[in-house]
């Protein structure tokens, strides 16, 4: 038997909601089709908005959503999508499948999507082919309340009102696609851009968060903060930042060879897991040089983009990046919604690329069809994490599973305590063979219930098939060994003990 034990008079720090953020980028199908259709679509909307896909997100409480990339936000012009929509100028999409860009998804659309959803806010600027006024006139145009060109245009576009915009990106992977830039030269330009990031309503600020490494470029880490940090001229606590991003993607054949999403074999199933949990990693690497910055923790390491990303599926625009969702999907969102509960202490935002029909989405559509992925389940039954705290547990007798290539352990769980005393536990079993009885022990509870994600690893819904992986309630016990249940291979348990 596997026990998780469970320190419940050690509540440690609060788990930000937005670690269960989103990223949805003008790549594919994402917002077009996806999200926003005309709104005299056949498909029923709700200004543009799609009322399914809507529905099915607030259900997750989608807590914060990043927008509009991404590589695209570096070409992103966004006076191009203001205005009239049957006047907006149009652009090519050169990053995503050269497709032509009509600019009818813009600042206004997205800030009633998010309206919709009832999340933050979380736009990503362009340093990479932008200028400073014209980053500066963006903030302006969203957030000035008081009578100026900006704040006048808005109006005239048909929103008096600022809206509250919660974070801001400088640039997106400015060593990459957003400029090719080094560090150092990046982090002059954040510095600069920055500046003109102007708070204009002091009741409401906007955190800004500087454009971080790729994976484990602890070079890039160290320069950035250097200069966007560590200055002596830096003002305040947090020196010119709130937050610095981290991508990291699962890719288990490697960027040139990721492989099928729904074709895989056992090996690469481990392999996929084993990339799933160097996440922990990563947070503990840049972490450690962040401490040695700002060892209070006053800036957050934002793990905006992230997730599980392969080939797409066959026949599809390659530009696009839509691929299938299987169980095995479902397992890499579980241990990494884990490992980010466990940094809470410095992980403070993390956005899963992308949310519709692009990379590991909780959502696939086609025309008026849409449909719930195994890894939409795993954030629906992780929603009570959100704002919780985290709680301490030791993991013990589960052993380890694997391949000859990747040894993952067995058994991975999270937990934490939320504001009315009820306590949160997610588990996964990460064995394609082995089932595990689990006793969990440390508290003792006078109710419980649980949910279970299990099926076989490929595993996935389909247009036709929408249910084939679905949350069913799970069998519990509570004995004098504590609170047991069985966790089939290849599964995620979501548990709530009042
Ligand atoms: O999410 C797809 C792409 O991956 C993003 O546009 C970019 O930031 C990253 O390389």
């Amino acid at each position: 038997m596997a026990t998780i034990h469970i320190d419940k008079s050690h509540p440690q720090s609060r788990i930000a909601p937005e670690i269960y953020g989103h990223f949805s980028e003008h790549l594919g199908r994402c917002i077009y089709e996806g999200i926003f259709v005309k709104p005299d679509s056949g498909i029923p909307n709700e200004n543009g908005m799609r009322t399914d896909v809507v529905q099915a997100l607030r259900e997750i409480h989608v807590p914060v959503l990043r927008w509009p990339g991404g590589c695209f936000a570096d070409e992103y012009h966004w006076q191009d999508g203001v205005g009239p929509r049957e006047r907006r100028k149009k652009m090519v999409n050169t990053h995503w499948g050269g497709v032509t860009e009509d600019n009818s998804f813009g600042t206004h659309e997205y800030f009633e999507l998010c309206r919709q959803l009832g999340c933050k806010t979380y736009v990503n600027g362009n340093v990479g082919s932008g200028t400073v006024r014209e980053m500066s006139e963006w903030v302006e145009y969203m957030t000035f309340g008081g009578v100026s060109p900006m704040a006048d245009l808005r109006a005239q576009n048909g929103h008096e009102e600022p809206w509250r915009l919660d974070y801001f990106g400088v640039g997106n992977e400015n060593w990459g696609c957003g400029g090719n830039m080094t560090p150092e030269y990046y982090a002059n330009l954040y510095r600069r851009y920055q500046t003109y990031v102007r708070q204009y309503d002091p009741a409401a600020p906007i955190a800004k968060i500087c454009g971080g490494p790729n994976v484990d470029d602890v070079n890039w880490t160290r320069r950035v903060l250097d200069t966007c940090y560590a200055s002596p001229q830096a003002p305040g606590a947090h020196g010119y930042m709130d937050g610095l991003s981290l991508h990291y993607y699962v890719h288990p054949g490697g960027w040139d060879h990721k492989g099928s999403a729904t074709d895989f074999t056992e090996d690469e199933y481990y392999i996929t897991m084993k990339k799933a949990l160097y996440m922990e990693d990563l947070i503990a690497m840049h972490s450690a040089i962040m401490n040695e910055y700002d060892p209070e923790k006053s800036i957050g390491l934002m793990v905006d983009e992230w997730g599980a990303w392969y080939d797409v599926e066959p026949g599809t625009n390659p530009g696009f990046l839509y691929q299938q969702n299987t169980m095995r999907d479902a397992l890499v969102a579980a241990v990494t919604l884990n490992i980010f509960n466990s940094h809470c202490d410095r992980v403070r935002l993390a956005c899963l690329a992308q949310m519709v029909n692009v990379i590991q989405s909780v959502l696939l559509t086609e025309g008026p069809r849409m449909i719930r992925t195994p890894t939409w389940h795993v954030f629906r039954m992780y929603r009570d994490h959100q704002g919780a705290r985290l709680l301490p547990l030791t993991v013990a007798g589960a052993g380890t599973a694997g391949s000859r290539d990747a040894q993952v352990p067995a058994l991975h769980a999270s937990a934490s305590l939320g504001g009315d005393g009820a306590v949160t536990v997610t588990a996964a079993n990460l064995s394609l063979t082995e089932g595990q009885h689990v006793s969990l022990t440390g508290l003792d509870p006078a109710s419980v219930t649980g949910t279970l994600l299990a099926a076989e690893a490929h595993a996935h819904n389909t247009f036709d098939e929408p249910e084939v992986v679905k949350e069913a309630p799970l069998a519990v016990k509570v004995t004098d060994k504590g609170v047991e249940f069985d966790l089939p291979p290849c599964s995620v348990a979501a548990l709530r003990l009042q």
